[in-house]
């Protein structure tokens, strides 16, 4: 690309959550691409250590940290290391969640199960900004990207409740960040992706039901991780200044056909 975009994150640190595999390992490739300097977090050191050898064969520079989103200390401790690594964060993006449980009937759940879920995905979340707003205030600058997911935006049979709930936690309370933080110079957005295959969804996803979701998208194919990672990049960068607290789904259009 020589249009300009190509370093438009130089001379920025990003802390790309859940960036070991799947969709966050994507945007943190692709950030890096776009001249940010990037912290990858995840728990998998190996595979960690795997997409720093990437970004930096690629000439980028990465660092990784370690470290469980379900654990408030680990939380803080690792947005810490991040910023001793490679200085203060401009650009948060949350992105390390997931369900723990398949789709069941809500009575059916375990207590435990329904908690987990709000741990990993909306809880997570809170703290994790919470971690990097001061840091943030005090810079007089940030861009903050949270996880959502179309599962948010309404029930299906194959979205668990307890995942789409947290998630709509998520998405309001980055509204609210937004709300908060925007006189200090930050911005706060976030992304709700559909159907994106990675690893893990091809696995899971059997060929013949990737087909038929293809059948519920209006554009007519199942989503990649670089169509969240480029609205990502859109979201964190200059391009998107005057833009704070938007949702924006990353569907091919299925969330409209709903
Ligand atoms: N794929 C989709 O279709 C889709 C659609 C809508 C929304 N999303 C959302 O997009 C985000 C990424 O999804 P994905 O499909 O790329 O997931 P994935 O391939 O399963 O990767 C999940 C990432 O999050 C990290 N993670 C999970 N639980 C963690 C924990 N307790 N502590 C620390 N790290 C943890 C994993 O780290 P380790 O593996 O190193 O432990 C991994 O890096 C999630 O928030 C998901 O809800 C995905």
């Amino acid at each position: 690309m020589t249009d300009g975009r190509d370093r438009e994150l130089e001379g920025r640190h990003a802390l790309v959550t859940g960036a070991s595999r799947g969709i966050g390992r994507v945007i943190a490739s692709h950030l890096a691409d776009h001249g940010a300097r990037v912290s990858v977090h995840g728990r998998d050191l190996e595979a960690l250590a795997a997409v720093c050898r990437e970004i930096e064969g690629a000439g980028g520079t990465c660092r990784a940290v370690a470290g469980d989103m379900t654990e408030r200390d680990q939380i803080a401790d690792l947005v810490r290391r991040a910023e001793d690594g490679l200085g203060g964060i401009d650009v948060l993006v949350a992105n390390a969640g997931g369900s723990p449980t398949k789709p069941q009937p809500v009575e059916e759940m375990r207590d435990e199960d329904f908690v987990a879920a709000v741990e990993l995905n909306l809880i997570a979340t809170y703290r994790l900004v919470v971690a990097v707003l001061p840091g943030m205030k005090e810079r007089g600058r940030g861009s903050i990207v949270t996880m959502s997911s179309a599962a948010a935006r309404r029930p299906t049979a194959y979205s668990p409740i307890a995942y789409a709930a947290a998630k709509a936690g998520v998405e309001l309370f980055t509204k609210g960040v937004a709300l908060q933080a925007g006189p200090h110079g930050i911005r706060a957005n976030c992304v709700a992706p559909e159907t994106i295959i990675t690893e893990r969804t091809d696995e899971q996803i059997p060929k013949e039901m990737q087909e038929q979701l293809v059948g519920q998208h209006p554009v007519r194919r199942l989503g990649t991780p670089i169509d969240v990672a480029e609205a990502v990049l859109y979201l964190v960068g200059d391009r998107s200044a005057w833009v704070s607290g938007v949702v924006l789904d990353i569907a091919g259009g299925a969330v409209i056909t709903q």
